[in-house]
């Protein structure tokens, strides 16, 4: 096979997320993509009727204060996230289809420290915002510290085929 003379883009090294610009590339990416997904996309198109131009500032703002401490968030995901429950369904599959997509965006345009940071940040915002509005016990807790009611739906829960 011939030498190459030039790097192709995708072989380029990829920046880490350094600031805002970044994250404004990131959530761009991701959404494009969440937009475009089969059942992610109708959550927010159909469901809950996304106005884009105010929600994708809002997640520059969001991202920006997670790993940053700089984006001024003033929102709030929990009740953002409760109010979808009796409108569709937000189980476990789709959260693990939500995290697949952020973290497949966030490795085709960045790399470093940040990168990994900001996908084990959305891992574990992921893990609290299911369980709380689903009210199901988050599974990165010890089941030994649960009551027996509590246990039982954490048996259910483990039993989903689409647990991790
Ligand atoms: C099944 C997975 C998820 C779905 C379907 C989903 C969907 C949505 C929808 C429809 C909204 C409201 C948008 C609007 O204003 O119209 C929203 C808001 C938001 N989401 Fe998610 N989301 C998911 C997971 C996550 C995760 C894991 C995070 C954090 C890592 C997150 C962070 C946020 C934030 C910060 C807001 C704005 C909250 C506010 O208005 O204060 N989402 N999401």
């Amino acid at each position: 096979m011939p030498p190459r003379l030039s790097q192709s883009p995708t072989d380029a090294p990829k920046p880490d997320l350094l600031g805002r610009a970044e994250i404004e590339v990131l959530v761009n990416a991701f959404y494009d993509r969440v937009r475009g997904d089969e059942t992610l996309g109708v959550i927010f198109d159909k469901v809950a009727q996304t106005n884009w131009e105010t929600h994708l500032p809002k997640m520059y703002a969001f991202w920006e204060t997670v790993m940053f401490r700089s984006g001024g968030f003033t929102g709030n995901p929990l009740a953002a996230h409760a109010k979808l429950v009796p409108l569709t369904d937000m189980g476990r599959d789709k959260f693990d289809h939500w995290l697949t997509l952020f973290r497949s965006t966030v490795d085709d345009h960045f790399a470093g420290e940040n990168a990994e940071h900001i996908k084990r940040c959305a891992e574990d915002m992921a893990n609290v915002i299911y369980s709380k509005i689903n009210a199901v016990p988050d599974p990165r807790f010890d089941p030994a510290n649960l009551t027996p009611e509590q246990k039982k739906r954490y048996a259910q829960h483990k039993s989903q085929p689409t647990q991790p």
